[in-house]
């Protein structure tokens, strides 16, 4: 639900009329500081499902770090706060511990879930949000709210609300000894575990006119702790959630652990809230794609310095796209679950992020490569569209890698002419190919021969991988490994679950949120027994595109070179004239014998198995087949027997299963037709630009390998999926080419490639001469014999463009020095151990965040080197 600037959930904690300890902030005293307690503090409450780990992170601490330039360290939000957001995840919760919170709050989880856990009283519990790090670095104490957000039934006093008044005038309409003992009733059934009891008192919207709320909150107040004189033991009071948690931890009780995650939601057996991890599929690309150029930009801008804000191009800013990525990750934007002119505005904002970014790289490029040129950005190649590379036989390619180490990439242009000669920075040529574009090759070009499928069938085998095809239907049946002479039978095609508009069962329809199929078997897309399909083979490439309908097309593509499958989909406007609401699958089956478990990504990090009809910590009656069977797939999926794995990488968060043993699937597109009444409030039905319905197009990277080797491939290859190098053009062959003194054709931000298993997760401008830096390890524990290893660098000698003259370790926001974190212990902790900047070693999974002082090299003295 998308929401203004209301103000939800004012805190009322109840308890014995007994305070001992000093809590920090004593709230319950008018008039003293403390009163007013910021929670969560991010830039947005984020989403937790398909936000990915790197843009979550840096909206937290962008939310920290103005809250404490504006009101001081004082502000420090301690308490996490994710009252909304539709299911938990491990890796957030990992985040907020790393960030120093004290504790992190919940309003939505599985009603089952919740259920089980009032009877065991364990709504209360750590969470152990990492199996690689040692605790309790990512542990943190998590509450589930009582109410979601919500007052206690009957305690609504908003002027939305209808519940009755506190009337405590002399008059019959006097309801005082109602209400208090009907609060008292509630205040006591409570399954919690110590004698303090936590409500919120608020809502969406609410206290618009705060006077309603503030008047019966004061009176109840007074009358339920006037009992107190007649031998009542509650006492009621304003509290805020870290005075709650400060109680709490007083308790001194030992609190069950948790290391699963809160997925998937659900608040009832027909609703399961698992079509938002699909939802808006063009939003979330875009938004994923907008951070990896966030990042890039931050990376470029700290590598020139200052000039890259003030340079030959103009004012550059890296501050829009920040803030616009930051405000994306929120648990409508990313989510998918917002009004259509909602979604249309976070896109208008990070499209104008994207103009000062461009500016800023413009700039940098500039002042780094020692020339100035005309540079050109082609935002619409995904759908091969760059006007400059169209019309000019001559052009230069900037390309910056935003790794740590050098990456095999390949770039896909839309051109015009039949050949072109390609030539690197040192004047060799690259190899290259002119091939029919897809969609349709573009007027003027004739495309290469294309061929049917022959009879045999076909073949495709550049180098490492061979894909075979069935000749008789078109569809991808076999997957070879070339390099460990693995095979394996995967049968791939798209089908479609009908989206339920309700029944008698239940009303509940499939929409933004909600995803309820009419029935657990899916439709084939094709309708015809064989999908018509033509070959493209050249020296670089060999492609099979598929035609399924009119409205769904597949390539499936294999590059010299390259260990892995590329399956670029093409789905959309999904039709509907039949009145049936469609959502889009993409189905792999296998003869891996899976045992019924499967294993997703936790925000593109942490991997979690999954289990078939399932959950680690109850006993789950299960409702809903498919729909109470889907994970959010921020990253990659994949299903494994005792050899071999078959893993599926995402360019954006997707929804995905596997639905029965062998098979694994992910959903790409939806578009419903009716609301699910959770406050969107509208269909999804994403006209598109055309108004005919939003076509979407995306990639799905398959691996097949060996259950030990396959970590070290899916971990290298989502990164370089996320972190994707960027293109800048430029008219001409460039004139200084090859010719000018001061220019650079290659430049190189660090002076030595990193490890593989470590990556530059950020590297930002934080103040006048001040770097952020983050680090970390990308592997988990025991994941790859070779790559989980710690690994150590020395980041004095790391940087090119730059000196690094003191640096300090922080905590995982860039806000608090490391060694000023002081956490609630709940379990026990270690001491941070001293920093070595020239010997900084990172553990399986660990993060590691630097503030660097720096001093750039004088412009031209020769950075990097060409
Ligand atoms: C306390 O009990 C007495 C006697 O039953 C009653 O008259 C009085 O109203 C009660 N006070 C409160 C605050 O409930
Ligand atoms: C907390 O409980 C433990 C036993 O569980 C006890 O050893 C310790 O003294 C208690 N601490 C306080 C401050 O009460
Ligand atoms: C889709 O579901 C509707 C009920 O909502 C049903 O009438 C229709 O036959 C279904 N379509 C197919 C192709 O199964
Ligand atoms: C699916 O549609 C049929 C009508 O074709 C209806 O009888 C059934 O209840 C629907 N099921 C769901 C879950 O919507
Ligand atoms: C794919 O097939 C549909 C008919 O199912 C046809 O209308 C469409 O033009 C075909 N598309 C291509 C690119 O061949
Ligand atoms: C699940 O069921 C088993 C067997 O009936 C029982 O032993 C176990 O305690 C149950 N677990 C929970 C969390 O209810
Ligand atoms: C191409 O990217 C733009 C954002 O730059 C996005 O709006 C559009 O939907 C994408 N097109 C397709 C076909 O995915
Ligand atoms: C692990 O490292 C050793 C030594 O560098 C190398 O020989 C081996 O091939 C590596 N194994 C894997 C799975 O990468």
């Amino acid at each position: 639900l998308w929401r203004t600037q209301a103000l939800r959930g004012g805190i009322l904690g109840g308890g014995w009329n007994q305070y001992r300890g000093p809590c920090r902030v004593r709230a319950w005293d008018w008039g003293v500081p403390g009163r007013l307690e910021l929670v969560g503090g991010g830039w947005c409450m984020s989403d937790e499902a398909a936000a990915h780990y790197s843009p979550a992170l840096e909206q937290l601490a962008l939310g920290r770090r103005f809250l404490r330039q504006e009101l001081g360290g004082c502000a420090t939000p301690r308490v996490a706060w994710q009252i909304d957001p539709f299911g938990h995840s491990r890796q957030l919760a990992a985040i907020f511990a790393q960030m120093g919170y004290d504790g992190l709050f919940v309003g939505r989880v599985d009603h089952q879930d919740k259920g089980t856990r009032e009877e065991l009283r364990e709504l209360e519990m750590i969470w152990r949000a990492s199996g690689s790090l040692d605790p309790p670095s990512a542990d943190i104490f998590t509450g589930i709210l009582p109410n979601v957000y919500n007052p206690p039934s009957g305690f609504c006093w908003d002027q939305l609300c209808s519940d009755p008044p506190v009337v405590d005038e002399d008059s019959e309409e006097n309801n005082v000894d109602n209400i208090v003992s009907s609060f008292l009733h509630i205040a006591l059934s409570q399954r919690y575990r110590t004698n303090h009891i936590i409500m919120t008192m608020g809502s969406d919207f609410h206290y618009e006119n705060a006077n309603l709320w503030f008047k019966n909150m004061d009176k109840l107040i007074t009358h339920v702790n006037a009992r107190q004189a007649n031998g009542s033991r509650v006492h009621v009071l304003y509290s805020t959630p870290s005075c709650y948690l400060w109680e709490l931890h007083q308790a001194n009780l030992s609190w069950s652990l948790k290391t699963d995650d809160f997925f998937p939601y659900s608040d009832g057996p027909h609703q399961f809230w698992t079509g938002y991890f699909t939802s808006r599929p063009a939003f979330k690309r875009y938004e994923r794609l907008s951070n990896n150029f966030l990042q890039i930009c931050s990376q470029l801008e700290a590598l020139a310095g200052p000039v890259a804000r003030e340079g030959p191009y103009g004012p550059g800013d890296s501050s829009v796209l920040r803030e616009a990525v930051a405000v994306a990750q929120h648990h409508d934007a990313v989510s998918g679950t917002e009004k259509q002119h909602v979604a249309d505005d976070y896109a208008r904002q990070l499209a104008e992020g994207w103009e000062s970014c461009q500016v800023l790289v413009a700039n940098a490029l500039a002042s780094l490569g020692g020339r100035k040129e005309n540079f050109v950005f082609c935002n619409a190649l995904n759908i091969s569209v760059c006007p400059l590379t169209e019309t000019t036989s001559r052009f230069t390619l900037i390309l910056y890698n935003p790794l740590g180490r050098p990456v095999s990439w390949p770039i896909r242009l839309p051109v015009n002419g039949a050949s072109y000669a390609v030539t690197d920075p040192q004047g060799q040529p690259v190899l290259s190919e002119v091939s029919p574009g897809c969609p349709p090759p573009h007027p003027g070009v004739s495309p290469p021969p294309a061929h049917e499928l022959g009879v045999t069938g076909v073949t495709l085998d550049p180098q490492h991988v061979r894909v075979l095809f069935d000749p008789l239907t078109g569809h991808l049946k076999e997957i070879q490994n070339l390099d460990k002479s693995i095979s394996l039978p995967v049968f791939q095609s798209f089908y479609w679950y009908n989206a339920s508009v309700g029944n008698d069962e239940s009303l509940q329809t499939s929409g933004a949120y909600i995803f309820r199929p009419n029935s657990s078997q899916p439709i084939p897309v094709s309708s015809s027994k064989r999908v018509p399909t033509y070959l493209v083979k050249n020296a670089l490439v060999q492609e099979v595109h598929q035609n399924f309908s009119s409205w769904c097309s597949q390539v499936v593509r294999l590059r010299v070179g390259q260990p892995y499958v590329e399956l670029e989909w093409t789905v959309g406007p999904i039709p509907v004239e039949d009145g049936w609401g469609k959502e889009i699958i993409s189905r792999f089956e296998t003869t891996l014998q899976t045992d019924g478990r499967f294993y997703t990504d936790s925000n593109g990090r942490q991997v979690l198995e999954r289990r078939r009809d399932y959950r680690p910590t109850w006993n789950l009656s299960q409702t809903e087949p498919v729909a109470g069977n889907y994970y959010p797939v921020n990253s990659r999926i994949f299903i494994k027997d005792k050899k071999f794995q078959l893993t599926v990488l995402t360019d954006r968060s997707q929804g995905g299963s596997s639905i029965f043993d062998g098979s694994l699937e992910l959903m790409v597109h939806r578009r419903l037709l009716y609301d699910d009444n959770r406050g969107v409030g509208e269909p999804l039905v994403e006209l598109g630009a055309n108004r005919q319905g939003l076509v979407v197009r995306g990639r799905h990277l398959v691996l097949l390998d060996t259950v030990e080797s396959s970590a070290e491939r899916h971990r290298l290859l989502a990164q370089e999926l996320f972190m994707a190098p960027y293109v800048v053009l430029a008219p001409g062959g460039g004139s200084s080419y090859g010719r000018g003194q001061p220019s650079l054709q290659q430049f190189s931000g660090l002076r030595q490639e990193l490890p593989p298993n470590v990556h530059l997760l950020t590297l930002a401008p934080w103040g006048a001469g001040t770097l952020l830096l983050r680090l970390e390890h990308q592997f988990e524990r025991g994941e790859s014999a070779n790559s989980s290893q710690p690994v150590t660098i020395d980041l004095l000698t790391l940087f090119s463009a730059f000196a690094i003259t003191s640096l300090q370790e922080m905590s995982l926001g860039g806000d608090l020095p490391l060694d000023a974190v002081s956490r609630l212990v709940w379990t026990p902790s270690r001491p941070v151990p001293k920093l070595d900047p020239s010997r900084v070693t990172l553990q399986p999974m660990e993060i590691r965040t630097f503030l660097a002082t720096v001093q750039y090299q004088e412009p031209g003295a020769g950075v990097g080197g060409a």
